[in-house]
């Protein structure tokens, strides 16, 4: 019998990483990467009611309303690739509430990976955060920079990556992390950070491993 897809949460202050790990893990586990910050920046792109409202509150580093994010996810959650391939959540849930619907929606994940990082860091990177809107790729100016002049002259950053709004991201963060963590305290897996993206993934993919050969061994043992 098929074993079930992985299904992955993952969470952490802003900047500490979650979008860069999230590149890495699907590159090598092949899941639908579902990051709530980037379904809500494509409802504002497209001009929608929520998305206008979403920015609201995006602007000022607070969480956008559950009744906007709560059916966002769990509607993207549910589309035949997550459900085939499995998933990888960043930046869901951020609130008790926001894991108790998950949880009511029957989303269950295997392994909560939590990325802590000091929070003097996490400005730096915020400030010198750049996306590629071709690739959807993240660099960072002094720590991943652009590989050609091209791609150099086409990045962009986000409205909300001032030093003033990841303060405000970062107060929304430190009010909610005990709760999320409380939920999902038995799976949860806390990495360091503060490293070399590659010696972060490294010990994210060492533990994916172990969980799939565990996931195996019990499977074969039935
Ligand atoms: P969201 O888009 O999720 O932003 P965030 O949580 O603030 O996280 P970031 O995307 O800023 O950072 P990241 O951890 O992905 O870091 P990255 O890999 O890019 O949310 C935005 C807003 O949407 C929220 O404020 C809220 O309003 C709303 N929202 C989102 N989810 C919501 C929810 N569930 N409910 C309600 N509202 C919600 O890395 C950052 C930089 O550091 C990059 O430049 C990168 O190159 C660099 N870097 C990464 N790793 C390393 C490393 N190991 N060493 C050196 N540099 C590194």
């Amino acid at each position: 019998k098929a074993e079930p897809p992985l299904r992955i949460m993952i969470s952490g202050a802003p900047a500490s990483g979650k979008g860069t790990q999230c590149e890495l893990i699907t590159k090598k586990y092949d899941l639908v990467h579902i990051a709530a910050g980037d379904l809500l920046r494509a409802e504002i792109a497209s001009g929608s009611e929520n998305g206008k409202r979403a920015k609201e509150y995006m602007e000022k580093g607070q969480l956008v309303p559950d009744e906007i994010v709560v059916m966002m996810v769990k509607d993207r959650l549910l589309q035949s690739d997550s459900q085939e391939k499995g998933w990888l959540l960043d930046g869901y849930p951020r609130s008790m509430s926001q894991a108790t619907a998950l949880k009511g929606y029957g989303f269950q994940p295997d392994i909560f990976i939590v990325l802590e990082v000091p929070e003097d860091i996490l400005v730096e990177r915020v400030v010198g955060r750049r996306l590629d809107p071709v690739t959807g790729k993240i660099y960072h100016l002094t720590y991943s920079p652009p590989e050609t002049e091209e791609i150099a002259a086409r990045l962009t950053q986000r409205f909300d990556d001032t030093e003033e709004k990841v303060k405000l991201r970062l107060q929304t963060h430190n009010q909610n992390v005990e709760d999320v963590l409380s939920m999902y305290e038995d799976i949860t897996l806390k990495v360091k950070g503060n490293a070399p993206k590659e010696e972060v993934f490294a010990e994210i993919d060492n533990a994916l491993s172990k969980l799939l050969e565990s996931r195996k061994a019990t499977s074969e043992s039935l």
